[in-house]
């Protein structure tokens, strides 16, 4: 198989600035690009060298969208976000022709509450996973946290709050979605502060919603910051929690973003 035949050469739609180092954009799909919320897509740009750099970037999208979506941190110094920061609407970018990830509902069996606990960018699994239809039919509730440093980093509020009132979501989604947001830099703009991992350590969190994660109720899928998902899946590990596997379905799915 040539090179060619694994990348697809798309174009840059659509650009959304956030903040100074958060952005989102949009892309053309290929047709025959195929994914399952939250799963991540391997983007290339073009390098210093005019070598293709590679990074993983979840699909915020929804599978049945005609155009690929993703939320992106710009690193200083970072290789890719370098690149990627300056590009266009118009401009090109590769993106392999497979699709990746267990960051997947399909991996857990049963449940009633599915827990979405992310930090920054990490949140951009869970939005393509809210759009999808068969989620709302298996859970009683969906409980979506995002943590940020400061409030302008908590994007995406107002699509997160339109499925309360979509055309399609509204009856599915309206006592079903729990949307919380925290905040550990500033002390306006959340409905609690704290990190993730303190927050459910000290109880804060369940007491806040008055749900529990329970070993027979919940399933819980984590994405971010690699420490806060290390711990976090720790800390549940401790309440008996373990990670779905294959062979083994548990109530945990986890992705490190480095
Ligand atoms: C499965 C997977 C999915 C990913 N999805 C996304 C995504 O949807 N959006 C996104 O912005 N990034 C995502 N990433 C990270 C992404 O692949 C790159 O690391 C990021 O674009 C930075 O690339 P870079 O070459 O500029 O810097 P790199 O050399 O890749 O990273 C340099 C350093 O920057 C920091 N860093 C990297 N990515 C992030 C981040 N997302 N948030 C905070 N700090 C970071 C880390 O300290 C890292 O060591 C994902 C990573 C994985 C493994
Ligand atoms: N203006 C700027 O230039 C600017 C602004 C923001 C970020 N950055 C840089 O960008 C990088 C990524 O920043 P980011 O904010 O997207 O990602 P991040 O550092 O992973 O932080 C996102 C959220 O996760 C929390 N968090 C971090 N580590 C955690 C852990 N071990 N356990 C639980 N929660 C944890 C953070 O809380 P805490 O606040 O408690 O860490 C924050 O609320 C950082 O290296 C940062 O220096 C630059």
């Amino acid at each position: 198989m040539s090179k060619e035949d694994k990348y697809t050469i798309e174009k840059i739609t659509y650009l959304k600035k956030w903040t100074d180092h958060l952005f989102s954009f949009r892309i053309t799909r290929n047709e025959a690009f195929k994914f399952i919320p939250g799963q991540f897509a391997r983007l290339g740009v073009v390098g210093l060298n005019n070598e293709l750099v590679w990074r993983p970037y979840s699909i915020v999208s929804a599978d049945y969208d005609e155009e690929l979506e993703f939320y992106s941190i710009i690193v200083p110094d970072g290789e890719f976000t370098q690149r990627l920061k300056d590009l266009n609407v118009g401009d090109s970018i590769y993106v392999d022709k497979t699709n990746y990830g267990l960051l997947t509902t399909d991996r857990f069996e049963n449940g009633n509450n599915l827990w979405l606990l992310s930090t920054g960018t990490g949140l951009a699994p869970f939005i393509s996973i809210l759009y999808d239809f068969s989620v709302w039919e298996q859970y009683e509730k969906i409980i979506l946290v995002h943590c940020a440093r400061t409030k302008d980093e908590l994007v995406y509020q107002e699509l997160i709050n339109g499925f309360y009132t979509h055309e399609y979501y509204c009856d599915l989604v309206k006592d079903k979605l729990i949307y919380v947001k925290l905040l550990t830099r500033e002390n306006q703009g959340a409905d609690l502060y704290g990190r993730i991992t303190d927050l459910i350590a000290n109880k804060k969190l369940e007491d806040f919603l008055n749900i529990s994660i329970t070993v027979e109720n919940s399933r819980v899928m984590i994405c971010g910051n690699p420490q806060m998902v290390d711990d976090t899946r720790k800390i549940l590990a401790e309440r008996g929690l373990t990670i779905s596997r294959r062979s083994k379905p548990g109530n945990m799915a986890v992705e490190n973003y480095w």
